[in-house]
């Protein structure tokens, strides 16, 4: 779902759909299916069928396919606007009803949101996080340099263009991401970098090296 509709977005919506699916840049593909094997996998080691929090949720693009997955029990969506939404297995909470809850999750994603909120922020966020689960699923970007950054707010831009996203100044690089670790007293219980999202022309521009997934735990 678009969240500002008129017509120039819908056009421009229309060319950017199609320019990803002849380009290879399909995002939900690859990511879905990281997300579902270290969920899968989380559930197996705990014998229990999961209580999810998709945070920054956006239209739940990426809780809509795994829904019907049989080890996952129910998935909540949050973000920072208003939204009704409900089916059998989701749900959506606006974050500062979540924050204000003492609701409780065996797992917590968080895909492609913790450049927006600010990477030198997404420690507090991550702190706040642990109240509801202690076990965080990241997927994020890697910038390497000003080029790279500079290509980062372009795919940002264009990806997001009409959902009323900010753009970030800047991405984590592996020092900031290590800094965010420590801040936020967490363990990287799994990390994968060289993450290959994209195909076609969208890997070349936007290559494997700018993508990360990563599990955190609270470390105390
Ligand atoms: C690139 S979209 C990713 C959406 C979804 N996670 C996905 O991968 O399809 C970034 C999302 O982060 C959300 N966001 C930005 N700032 C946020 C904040 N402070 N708290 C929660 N979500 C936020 C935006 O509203 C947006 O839905």
């Amino acid at each position: 779902m678009r969240f500002k509709e008129n017509n120039y977005n819908k056009i421009f919506v229309g060319i950017s759909n199609f320019i990803r699916i002849i380009c290879g840049g399909d995002r939900l593909k690859r990511i879905t299916d990281i997300i579902e094997k270290l969920l899968r996998k989380i559930s197996r080691e705990n014998s229990k069928k999961l209580t999810i929090l998709d945070f920054g949720c956006g239209s739940m693009e990426i809780s809509k396919k795994l829904q019907n997955k049989k080890y996952i029990k129910q998935i909540i969506g949050s973000d920072i606007f208003k939204h009704k939404f409900k089916t059998k297995k989701m749900a959506y909470l606006e974050n500062d009803k979540l924050f204000k809850s003492n609701k409780k999750f065996d797992v917590i994603f968080v895909i492609d949101v913790l450049h927006h909120i600010g990477v030198e922020d997404a420690h507090k966020v991550i702190k706040k996080l642990y109240r509801h689960s202690n076990k965080i699923i990241i997927k994020d970007h890697f910038e390497h340099g000003l080029l790279s950054r500079s290509l980062l707010r372009f795919v940002d831009f264009y990806a997001n263009y009409g959902y009323g996203v900010n753009v970030p100044d800047k991405y984590f690089n592996k020092k900031m991401w290590k800094k965010t670790i420590l801040k936020s007293k967490s363990k990287e219980l799994f990390h994968k970098e060289n993450f290959q999202q994209h195909d076609g022309l969208f890997n070349i521009i936007l290559n494997k090296k700018h993508h990360f997934v990563s599990i955190l735990k609270a470390d105390e």
